[in-house]
């Protein structure tokens, strides 16, 4: 049997490790063994996701824990580099672009464990951001790249990586949602909240450029406060982000707002229930991006810059600042938004297009 780790770490992680889990459990050659960091701890950023993903318990845990960037990624590397010369197997597959995703690739690249990178070559060109260190550094020593999208392919053509070494795949995310459509519409997640579907907006926030300062955070929650006066708004925070409110004392204020519901994380079954019912997102998640043009929501994105350009070129994403967010609301719900389309290969089966392709590289 091929011995296959999935390293999974984060939140955004364990949607795109499951369905090539539950796909590699169905070979006759292939035996996926989950990895789990532990970057991502609380019950609702982690274990309640997996358990909504119907994965089975990690096989390996880590531990890892929060900390400062090079604490986490040398974590990370010092616990798993235990475990591959252990029980060292014959492909490591890292997801995304958190700290556990290069710290994982950079062992398995040491011990010449070939690694595979599902969600390749995104780029923002923004290395402010440590999502994006994260995926050169990963891009660059991956053996093999599995990219989501067209454009994926170009930015790591540009950078020199050989086209034999880039698989397009599509985009994993969309299959663990087909895989739980069902379920997710059968949520009561919006009548809980008393919410009406297509009737309200979402909100998530967690990037440290938006969050971690007082002097980005409180024009964000001024711009909330104003666009409730609009829909009813539920903001789904991060576990940063309730701490930032907390710090620069934003939190008695959304608290006291008539119209916005402030949340604790929520695992995804009745987070995607709560995101199908929206009529419009506001995010800073990549994720979310993703999502929302899939099913075709208004999405405004509280960033400078996407790795998901093709979130606006083709889907319902366009990117705002505090400043701008108000109009874009108001076009949104006088109905003048972009109809999007959905990009190819985001259809559901990635996960198995994924498989052909590792049983291919496998037997060479
Ligand atoms: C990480 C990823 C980011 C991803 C995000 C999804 C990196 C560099 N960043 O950011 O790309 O979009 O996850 O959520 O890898 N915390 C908890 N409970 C948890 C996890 C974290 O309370 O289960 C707290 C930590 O104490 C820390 C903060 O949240 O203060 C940030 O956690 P961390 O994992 O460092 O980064 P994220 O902001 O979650």
């Amino acid at each position: 049997m091929t011995s296959i780790h999935l390293i999974a770490a984060a939140r955004p992680n364990f949607m795109k490790v499951a369905p090539l889990y539950h796909s590699l459990s169905k070979t006759g050659w292939a035996n996926p063994v989950l990895v789990h960091t532990g970057q991502h701890y609380d019950h609702n950023m982690s274990d309640a996701i997996l358990n909504d993903l119907k994965v089975p318990a990690p096989d390996f845990h880590l531990g890892v824990g929060s900390g400062s960037h090079a604490e986490q990624t040398g974590n990370v590397m010092i616990a798993y580099e235990k475990v591959c010369l252990e029980h060292r197997p014959d492909w490591i597959v890292v997801v995304g672009d958190v700290n556990s995703t290069a710290a994982c690739a950079m062992v398995g690249a040491k011990l010449w464990i070939p690694v595979v990178h599902l969600e390749a070559g995104l780029r923002s060109r923004d290395r402010r951001m440590p999502e994006e260190i994260n995926r050169l550094v990963t891009d660059a020593i991956a053996d093999v790249l599995w990219t989501p999208s067209e454009d994926g392919d170009e930015n790591l053509i540009a950078e020199g990586v050989p086209a034999e070494r880039i698989d397009r795949i599509g985009n994993i995310m969309i299959d663990s949602f087909e895989m739980l459509r069902e379920t997710i519409e059968a949520s009561d997640a919006q009548q809980r909240l008393g919410l009406q579907a297509g009737n309200f907006g979402m909100v998530t926030l967690h990037r440290p450029s938006n969050v971690d300062a007082a002097e980005s955070l409180e024009p964000i929650v001024a711009a909330l406060e104003s666009a409730a006066a609009e829909l009813p708004i539920v903001f789904v925070a991060h576990p940063r982000t309730i701490k930032g409110l907390e710090n620069f004392g934003l939190k008695d204020r959304l608290d006291a707002a008539q119209n916005i519901t402030l949340l604790e994380p929520v695992p995804y079954v009745n987070f995607m229930s709560l995101v199908t019912g929206a009529k419009l997102v506001i995010t800073d998640s990549g994720g979310l991006q993703e999502e929302t043009t899939y099913l075709g929501i208004p999405c405004l994105t509280l960033r400078e810059n996407t790795e998901r350009p093709i979130t606006v070129t083709m889907g319902t994403n366009e990117l705002v600042t505090t400043d701008t967010l108000s109009d874009n609301l108001h076009r949104i719900l006088a109905g003048d938004w972009k109809q999007g389309a959905r990009p190819p290969l985001w259809d559901g089966r990635t996960a198995e297009r994924a498989v052909v392709a590792l049983q291919r590289r496998s037997k060479r």
